[in-house]
């Protein structure tokens, strides 16, 4: 297994170019406010995953890097675009080590800037196509674009519902991630080979790789989100408990706990008022019912069925690449 050194410096590589693209789309105009807002998480940061993802894939059918980039910072757009909404639906003030959209801006204006980064999303994949990308192949992605954003928005409702009732089983959150989460990673996947010209069972393993990639990868968000060092994760540790999120853990934890537990774990779960002593105590007792370990090997899992999905494609180094990304999407701190 390769060093995370080695995907680190290759996905900051592949960014600063994707970057350059993002920040040519977004140039600012009036009202000044809206520009900074929508232009503000994007230069926080991010692992900027989604377009590694999207050029690799394009590599991987044998298609041309270059051209797959408008379609990886749309991408990476959208990506941002579901963050700016998302702190303000999960109440999470830090993201990227810095104040959240809506917390430097306000609600009223982190929706109109989460909204102008939806809209340049297609802007991205059509105006600024280069022509030699065929309007057929432009239609092919928009449409999955536009799938992924429907399959993200059902996804993240069922997650703020799923926080208000325990009767939440563990298909239940597969299939929340399923749309929250792994939507967008395999639209990346999709588009990338589409872009690059891939024949159609190519564009559906990769996609069918990121699908599982993107599972493993919420599985050990969450864990993060209840281990990590808060400073380095760049997110809010326990918001998860205190927004009565059911994570897999949570699931599992629930399904173990014995009654005595069962008062610990309340004082905290889907309480906005707890103590950080009594998250503390909720997050002990997760680890103690071995419910970290166990998702972890969940996780573990969905990246080797990801990987067999790999083997379909030839071999070459944008396949290499692949699975370094995937093997991070579980082994990285942040
Ligand atoms: C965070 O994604 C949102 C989830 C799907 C869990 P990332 O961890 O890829 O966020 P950035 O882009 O690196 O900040
Ligand atoms: C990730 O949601 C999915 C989207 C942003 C659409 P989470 O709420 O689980 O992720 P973090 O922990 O805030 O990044
Ligand atoms: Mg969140
Ligand atoms: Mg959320």
């Amino acid at each position: 297994m390769a060093d995370t050194v080695d995907i680190i410096k290759k996905l900051s590589d592949n960014a600063i170019k994707v970057d350059k693209f993002i920040n040519s789309t977004l140039v600012p105009r009036k009202p000044e406010i809206l520009y900074d807002a929508s232009r503000y998480l994007i230069s926080a940061g991010g692992k900027r995953l989604r377009p590694f993802l999207t050029i690799k894939s394009c590599e991987a059918v044998g298609g041309d890097p270059e051209l797959a980039i408008p379609f990886a910072g749309g991408l990476e757009i959208l990506h941002n675009f579901t963050l700016v909404h998302d702190d303000i639906l999960d109440n999470d003030p830090i993201r990227r080590g810095s104040p959240s959209v809506h917390t430097k801006f306000g609600v009223p204006i982190a929706i109109c800037a989460g909204d102008l980064l939806f809209a340049k999303v297609y802007e991205a994949m059509s105006y600024y196509a280069s022509p030699k990308v065929k309007n057929k192949q432009i239609r092919k992605c928009i449409e999955i674009a536009s799938k992924a954003t429907i399959e993200i928005c059902e996804g993240q409702v069922l997650d703020v519902s799923f926080a208000s009732t325990d009767r939440v089983t563990e298909d239940d959150y597969i299939f929340m991630v399923g749309g929250k989460t792994s939507a967008l990673f395999r639209a990346c996947a999709e588009i990338g080979a589409t872009v690059g010209g891939g024949r159609k069972g190519y564009v559906k393993a990769l996609g069918k790789f990121a699908y599982d990639a993107g599972i493993a990868f919420q599985i050990v968000d969450d864990i993060l989100g209840l281990t990590a060092d808060q400073k380095t994760l760049g997110k809010p540790t326990g918001s998860d408990i205190r927004e009565g999120k059911k994570t897999l853990m949570i699931i599992h934890a629930l399904s173990k706990i014995s009654k005595k537990d069962l008062k610990v774990m309340r004082i905290a779960l889907g309480n906005r008022r707890a103590s950080k002593d009594e998250i503390k105590d909720a997050i002990e007792l997760v680890k103690e019912l071995g419910s970290i370990d166990y998702a972890s090997k969940k996780a573990d899992r969905y990246i080797a069925n990801a990987k067999k999905q790999l083997k379909k494609l030839p071999d070459t180094e944008a396949k290499k690449d692949l699975t370094e990304l995937i093997d991070y999407f579980t082994q990285r701190n942040y």
